[in-house]
């Protein structure tokens, strides 16, 4: 029986998969460094991941065999603080490591993201195992976890796995300090009438996922046969890619009636290093990967 910990469980994918466990009625234990602002359905500790010794005794405590571990600074938020962004991202990942050899952890999911690209992975369709010249702090980080993973499965026998997720649309959970965040703030503001100001420019092509397939996708990534995983890394996966005119023109045909000003800022240089496009084709031959929903299905969630 599985016994899942996440870590960082109150951020934007974390509810998402508490929601996803609770429904399975598989046992999930969620903790993150603060307190929830409304009951969750399962049990709950504070943690903050930098504390291993905390990590191992809560792990114990709750006979957990499998971890979420989703806590990280993210790419914007993180390059206001690069030197706290590495050090929470690459400690507590360290932590968690270290917690699962010791306590023989079965599985530890550990995303990656879009931001370990860079200008020299051929941004305009992204393959498998392009250059990685990655540009922030956040990417920077994303692509030394990415090498501790293929590290550490093979030195202490561990079976860590990763995919690197594009931007993630969802409308219940709110995004946590992202560059892909002004999909959802559009959205919100345009839905309300009001005008928003568009932190890239109005061309700023990007991948994106619906979270459904988020969730989905990774569950389905985590019980496929470790022998069918040849990426030892982190896995390219995508929904569908859009830039910022194209959302206004598409939530103009909706009916929104506000406006979008464009006022790029340090986001958008961001933006500029990461893919247009995601080729993704390694995961679906390997653990049959599809994402089903396209700009228009994550939009009609969004009206619902
Ligand atoms: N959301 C996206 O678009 C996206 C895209 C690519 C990759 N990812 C990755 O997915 C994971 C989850 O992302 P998210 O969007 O849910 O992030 P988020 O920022 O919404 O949530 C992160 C959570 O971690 C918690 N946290 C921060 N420091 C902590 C600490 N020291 N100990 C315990 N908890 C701590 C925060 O309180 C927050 O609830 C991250 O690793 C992120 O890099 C997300």
């Amino acid at each position: 029986m599985e016994r899942v910990l996440i870590t960082g469980a109150l951020g934007q994918l974390g509810h998402e998969f508490i929601k996803f466990f609770i429904k399975k009625n598989i046992y999930v234990l969620a903790s993150d460094i603060r307190r929830p602002e409304e009951k969750l359905n399962c049990d709950f500790e504070i943690i903050d991941a930098m504390d291993n010794k905390r990590l191992n005794v809560v792990v114990k405590k709750y006979n957990i065999n499998t971890i979420y571990h989703l806590v990280a600074v993210l790419s914007a938020t993180g390059e206001k603080n690069p030197f706290k962004s590495w050090k929470v991202n690459m400690e507590s990942f360290q932590n968690i490591i270290e917690v699962s050899i010791e306590n023989k952890i079965k599985k530890i999911f550990w995303p990656s993201s879009i931001a370990v690209f860079g200008t020299k992975s051929n941004l305009e369709n992204v393959s498998q195992d392009p250059i990685l010249n990655p540009n922030t702090i956040y990417g920077i980080s994303k692509l030394a976890g990415e090498k501790l993973i293929s590290y550490y499965n093979k030195k202490y026998d561990l079976d860590i796995r990763s995919l690197r997720y594009p931007g993630i649309i969802s409308f219940e959970s709110k995004p946590g300090g992202g560059t892909t965040d002004y999909v959802m703030e559009m959205i919100e503001s345009l839905k309300k009438g009001e005008d928003y100001i568009c932190f890239l420019e109005k061309d700023t092509r990007l991948p994106m996922l619906y979270i459904e397939d988020a969730i989905l996708g990774t569950i389905k990534f985590m019980s496929s046969k470790k022998k069918n995983l040849n990426v030892k890394e982190s896995y390219n996966i995508t929904g569908f890619s859009i830039t910022p005119e194209e959302l206004e023109l598409k939530l103009k045909e909706n009916g929104c009636i506000g406006n979008v000003i464009y006022r790029p800022d340090y986001r958008n240089e961001i933006a500029k290093t990461w893919p247009k496009n995601i080729n993704d084709k390694i995961s679906k031959e390997d653990w049959n990967w599809k994402a089903n929903f396209g700009l228009n299905s994550t939009l009609e969630e969004a009206f619902k």
